[in-house]
């Protein structure tokens, strides 16, 4: 944790035109800036720089935020990270808040075994390439499998030799701790009190994580004897928690944020060699069937996969296994079998970039047309083997998480196999629901556990935003009406209140919408959204953003400022607030471009500034409708509950109450159309 003091004083210093003039060559346009937006391909200037908000704006592709949030998105960094790198580029010192003595002894005993593991690779580049001595033989290995020398230096490849001085008493020699040699994996301990290596005669091959440390390595043999492991690889360590590190994605993550793709292949080389082909969108499960974790590191640059593997049968199996968890996973997932006599690796050899893309490209299939591919084949019209591949994929489409976009699948089987939707649906229904009470049941397990927290790079994620199943509730209990079912709405209001709040609702008459307000009293857009929201005397939901609502009108304020000063420095009291769920929804809600329902009105060319007038009331309007909408559906099960209990009397009232409710909803609608 950066203390608050350090946060302030970085911020402090930032300017954001220097912070993006880094990236961006930015021309000065009055009070702004303006480039060719970084975050989509971009043929005008788009993104505009305002120095006095210190904010950004791409007026093209939407994307927007603050220095912090430029640097998070272009570099691919967490916040405290982001903000660690503007202190290095402003030069002011981080200091760390105060940590408990068990989470000093975890940074510290991580940080160890990344300065030992930094060491070793260094140890093992210096021995691959070190022509002085008998090692040739390793770099050789690597030109033998076409290897350049660029991809080597990238990859940081080293070598273990079999003779010579060992590793370990090197490392001892120059110091290194008995201790974290051997709990990094590199050393192993033995019976009589002497460390040995765990690697030689192995080419190797470091693991980077997220940020480029290195926190593994796995070692190759040189030969094919079938007698020794292929691959030995460092044990589980503090800082390698296998099923959350995928080989590669230190050098994949800017490429699968760019393409918004990430391909998935086997193992090491396969990586490298795509990369060697100009293909850096690449990525490694390491041999081991692909994990949540692994998932959920490449849903951060984004939810498509391609996972492309071997021909063979080995091949098949293993993506097959991956492909329902990426669902699950809520992403989208293709497959690319390669030809049968090869793999990722030899195929990136024999190929340039561009055929590569293009046999990508044209053989990638979605999930349900792979397994039927695959599976038809071997069924012969065999009624009962049939209705296994159907249930197969019926599984498949069921992980789906998104409602609508299992219906296009259902759609889709549907047709191919000639059955009644319904009764895909059904089926889907049963499977989801028996596995949402497994889920339930396993998380009463869990949640009975102590909290685990993992060093390193995964902060704990802020209430809210956790990956969580939504449970399906549609088919049991009739509550379809649940807490999400305001956020998008809440959302868009906070959004106006972020970036707009202390503007005034509009500036022109004919931009104005309807109520008589006299020009001298216009309100702000936070007068306008605070005065709706308590006439109809109604509250945020979600917990962050009443948080941020509260404050908003809470916090001190200056009077007589200019808006945009003043809508400054509101970005800034948020996007520094130390609650990190208050700071983290700030950066989601501003720099989102979201569906948002009056987005047609945010696309069209006219300043957002100006739409203010008719934007806030709809965006007000909308949520006020749905709040109706739910009251509606309550009150429409409690004139059921009264009807089956026989009390007319009480259902008549409900009655009334919800003809008024729908009398006020069509009121809502009427203003909403007109605006
Ligand atoms: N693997 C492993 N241990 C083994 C075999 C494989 O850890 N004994 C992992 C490695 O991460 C390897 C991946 O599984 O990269 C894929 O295995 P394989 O295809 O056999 O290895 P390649 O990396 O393709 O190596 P090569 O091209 O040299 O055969
Ligand atoms: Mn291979």
């Amino acid at each position: 944790m950066i203390d608050r003091a350090t946060v302030d004083r970085i911020l402090d210093a930032t300017r954001i035109e220097e912070v993006i003039g880094d990236f961006v060559s930015l021309k000065r346009r009055g009070a702004n800036y303006l480039g060719l937006c970084p975050f989509h391909q971009d043929k005008n200037p788009s993104l505009s720089v305002s120095s006095t908000k210190q904010i950004f704006k791409c007026f093209a592709c939407g994307k927007a935020g603050t220095a912090v949030s430029f640097i998070m998105e272009h570099e691919k960094l967490s916040y405290p990270e982001a903000l660690k790198y503007l202190a290095k580029k402003y030069g002011i010192e981080v200091v760390e808040k105060e940590q408990t003595p068990e989470e000093i002894a975890a940074r510290l005993k991580g940080e160890s075994l990344l300065i030992v593991n930094e060491y070793a690779q260094k140890h093992y580049q210096q021995l691959l390439w070190d022509a002085a001595r008998t090692h040739l033989v390793g770099l050789s290995y690597f030109k033998e499998r076409k290897f350049t020398d660029e991809t080597i230096r990238k990859f940081g490849l080293g070598f273990a030799p079999a003779g010579g001085k060992s590793f370990a008493a090197t490392a001892l020699e120059e110091g290194y701790k008995e201790e974290y040699l051997v709990d990094s994996g590199l050393c192993i301990k033995r019976d009589d009190g002497s460390l040995s290596d765990r690697f030689y005669d192995r080419v190797m091959f470091p693991i980077h994580s997220l940020s480029g440390r290195v926190i593994a390595f796995g070692g190759r043999i040189l030969t094919s004897d079938k007698s020794k492991a292929k691959y030995i690889n460092s044990p589980e360590t503090e800082v390698y928690v296998k099923n959350r590190s995928l080989y590669g994605i230190y050098f994949a993550k800017s490429a699968i944020a760019n393409k918004d793709c990430c391909l998935l292949v086997e193992g090491y080389t396969d990586v490298i060699s795509m990369h060697q082909a100009g293909i850096e969108n690449v990525v490694a499960s390491s041999g081991t069937s692909l994990t949540v974790g692994q998932i959920s590191l490449i849903k951060r640059f984004t939810d498509k996969i391609i996972v492309i593997y071997d021909g063979d049968a080995a091949g098949i199996k293993a993506s097959i296994r991956g492909i329902d968890m990426i669902l699950q996973q809520g992403m989208k997932v293709e497959v690319v079998l390669l030809p049968p006599e090869d793999d990722p690796d030899s195929f990136a050899k024999a190929h340039t970039r561009e055929e590569i893309e293009e046999f990508i490209a044209s053989n990638k299939c979605d999930f349900i047309t792979f397994k039927t591919n695959l599976l038809l084949k071997e069924i012969d019209n065999d009624p009962y083997r049939r209705s296994q591949l159907i249930n197969d994929i019926i599984e498949s489409v069921s992980m789906i998480p998104d409602q609508i976009e299992r219906n296009v699948y259902v759609g889709q089987v549907a047709t191919r196999f000639d059955i009644k939707e319904d009764s895909i649906f059904q089926k889907i229904r049963q499977l989801r629901t028996r596995r949402n009470s497994q889920e339930q049941a396993r998380n009463r397990v869990m949640n009975s556990g102590p909290a685990v927290s993992l060093p390193g790079e995964y902060e704990p994620v802020p209430a809210g935003y956790e990956d969580s199943q939504p449970v399906e509730t549609v088919e049991t209990a009739p509550q379809p009406l649940t807490d999400a079912f305001l956020a998008v709405n809440e959302k868009e209001i906070v959004y106006y209140l972020l970036k707009f709040g202390e503007y005034p609702l509009y500036t022109d008459n004919s931009l104005h919408y309807g109520r008589n307000i006299r020009v001298a009293d216009v309100p702000t857009v936070a007068g306008y959204i605070r005065k709706s929201l308590e006439e109809d005397d109604l509250q945020f939901e979600n917990p962050v953003y009443r948080k941020i609502y509260d404050e908003y009108f809470s916090r001190p304020r200056e009077e007589d400022e200019d808006c945009e000063v003043a809508q400054g420095k509101i970005i800034r009291f948020f996007s520094t607030h130390p609650d990190q769920n208050v700071s983290a929804t700030m950066m989601d809600v501003i720099c989102d471009n979201y569906p948002i329902t009056v987005k047609v009105y945010r696309d069209s060319l006219t300043p957002e500034e100006q739409m203010l007038g008719k934007n806030v009331p709809r965006a007000v309007i909308a949520y006020r409708i749905k709040v109706i909408d739910r009251l509606c559906a309550a009150t429409v099960k409690e004139v059921d509950a009264a009807f089956k209990r026989g009390d007319g009397e009480s259902c008549k009232e409900k009655m009334r109450f919800l003809s008024a409710l729908n009398t006020v909803k069509n009121n809502l609608t009427k203003e909403l159309n007109r605006l």
